[in-house]
């Protein structure tokens, strides 16, 4: 069962690095993760998931660990974030890490004891083949690096050697099965990372590349999902309330291993891409955009509804305006047509989790790659917290600044976006506000399409309510007949109109 705080979360993904600089030294820090806490909060989100802020090289934004159990000095001290665990749960918030079990850096300490010619306690704490250059299969690997006469598989970029998990199927001498104990050495390692940090006051995890651990054939991630439940078990024992996020993308797999929630990404093409950021077909047809010449929601909603159906005693769908990995939506939606998008993730069932800046419509900037960040790096662009010095992101000088704040003259912040009930924040606010209220809108209760018809409103049930959106720009009848209900919020123009729903362009409604 998925731990009984998420009934009613919502997450908010900060990516440290670009949040709130409080020394002057151009990249973001834990100290401005607390001062900021009051803001997100009073957005509606209660629960953090902060992107890994532990010591590391850095060649893919922290992704490349070098050691689990330290916070980067550029982001403060292990003591920060223990403060700001407290700071946090002071005000009712919980607080995702991001563990990374796939891999670590080049640089950590295990990988340099295991790339000894000497065998050791390390030895296979990586996946090492037995032939001096040589690789195998498709795996990428790497060689020449170390003493020993080895080359090692990849999980990632070239300095994110794979943990050894073992294989699900093993057909070469170098390959371990999962039960081999220095397989199980490496999940022991990754338990006793997390509780290190739970046992300090962390809630939690989301998880990258969780279906990674185990390599081929890991049919259907059947061994991989078996070390979860493995995990799931110590959590269970030691940490009942921990939850887990999966950077998975098929739910079924996901919640069956243990996971509290999963992400909808792309992967596999979910579909959901259509719905925010449909740029890669050449065509945007944005499922919100305005004049989307081919709008369609039942790509996503095919995949969505089995996933649904599927999972729905078992945990949770997480939808996300956007992530670090993600262009962000505004690169395809004007801040009219975001509001109706949110308005739709933020009343779907699961838990949802909104991307820092989002919430005022940040723009992806087009910019040269930054710590393996490549096209990302555009959407990973300092916090705009009002028109001050770098926009209120740091007092350091500008070309200190970790990335470039927006230049535009009409940069989206926060301070400008504040108490102006027409802006996108408060939008924003007001639908994070409505979720709480209404527990037909949070994440358990159920969740039907009604109607998906192309050319018509999208028209939905949780629970007791329905909810109708209308993206395009003429108004339209959603043919729901509403006698007797209430409208409860709109976006744009919603009547009752002779007992039916009619919705005017780029609306949104919530009947009671
Ligand atoms: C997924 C993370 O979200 C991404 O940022 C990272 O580069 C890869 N996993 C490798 O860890």
């Amino acid at each position: 069962m998925p731990a009984k705080w998420l009934k009613d979360t919502v997450f908010y993904e900060i990516y440290p690095q670009s949040f709130r600089d409080t020394n002057g030294d151009g990249i973001g820090d834990l100290n401005g993760i607390i001062e900021k806490l009051d803001y997100i909060r009073d957005l509606g989100c209660n629960a953090l998931w902060i992107n890994p802020c532990f010591d590391s090289p850095f060649k893919d934004a922290g992704y490349d660990v070098r050691d689990y159990k330290k916070v980067a000095p550029r982001y403060g001290t292990n003591s920060d974030l223990y403060r700001l665990f407290g700071e946090a749960h002071r005000r009712g918030m919980r607080v995702l890490l991001d563990l990374v079990p796939g891999h670590t850096s080049e640089e950590h300490a295990w990988f340099k004891m295991s790339g000894k010619a000497e065998p050791n306690e390390y030895s296979n704490r990586y996946i090492w083949t037995n032939h001096w250059w040589q690789g195998c299969r498709d795996m990428p690997y790497i060689g020449g690096e170390c003493e020993r006469a080895a080359t090692y598989v990849l999980n990632f970029f070239k300095c994110q050697p794979a943990l050894n998990y073992g294989f699900a199927r093993v057909e070469q001498p170098w390959q371990l099965p999962v039960d081999h104990p220095d397989c199980i050495a490496t999940r022991e390692a990754v338990k006793d990372v997390m509780r290190f940090w739970l046992s300090h006051g962390c809630d939690g995890f989301r998880v990258d590349m969780a279906n990674s651990l185990v390599k081929y054939d890991d049919e259907k991630k059947s061994a991989t999902s078996a070390v979860w439940r493995d995990i799931r078990g110590m959590l269970d024992a030691e940490f009942p309330d921990a939850a887990l996020v999966a950077e998975w993308s098929c739910p079924p797999q996901a919640l069956r291993a243990g996971y509290d929630m999963d992400f909808c990404l792309n992967n596999d093409d979910t579909g959901y891409y259509t719905l925010m950021r449909d740029y890669q077909t050449g065509e945007d047809n944005s499922y919100f955009k305005k004049d989307a010449a081919r709008r369609d929601i039942r790509r996503f909603l095919n995949i969505y509804t089995d996933w649904y159906r599927d999972t729905k005693d078992l945990g949770y769908i997480s939808l996300l305006t956007c992530n670090h990995d993600t262009v962000r939506p505004r690169f395809s939606l004007e801040p009219e047509e975001l509001k109706l998008a949110y308005a739709f993730l933020f009343t779907m069932p699961g838990v949802p989790f909104l991307y820092y800046g989002d919430e005022i419509g940040m723009r992806y900037l087009q910019l040269p790659t930054k710590e393996g960040g490549y096209f990302r790096t555009g959407s990973r662009t300092p916090m705009q917290w009002d028109s001050g010095k770098n926009l209120g992101f740091s007092d350091g000088c500008a070309d200190s600044l970790y990335l470039p704040v927006d230049p535009a003259a009409d940069a989206p912040t926060v301070a400008a976006q504040q108490g102006d009930p027409a802006s996108l924040l408060e939008t924003v606010r007001a639908l994070l506000s409505l979720r709480h209220k209404e527990s037909d809108l949070q994440a358990d209760a159920d969740f039907s399409p009604l109607c998906a018809d192309p050319e018509r409103p999208f028209v939905y049930r949780r629970g007791s309510l329905l909810l109708a959106v209308n993206p395009a720009g003429a108004p339209a009848d959603t043919g729901v007949d509403v006698s007797g209900r209430e409208i409860i919020f709109a976006i744009g123009q919603a009547q009752a109109d002779a007992g039916t729903l009619v919705l005017g362009a780029q609306s949104f409604a919530v009947v009671k």
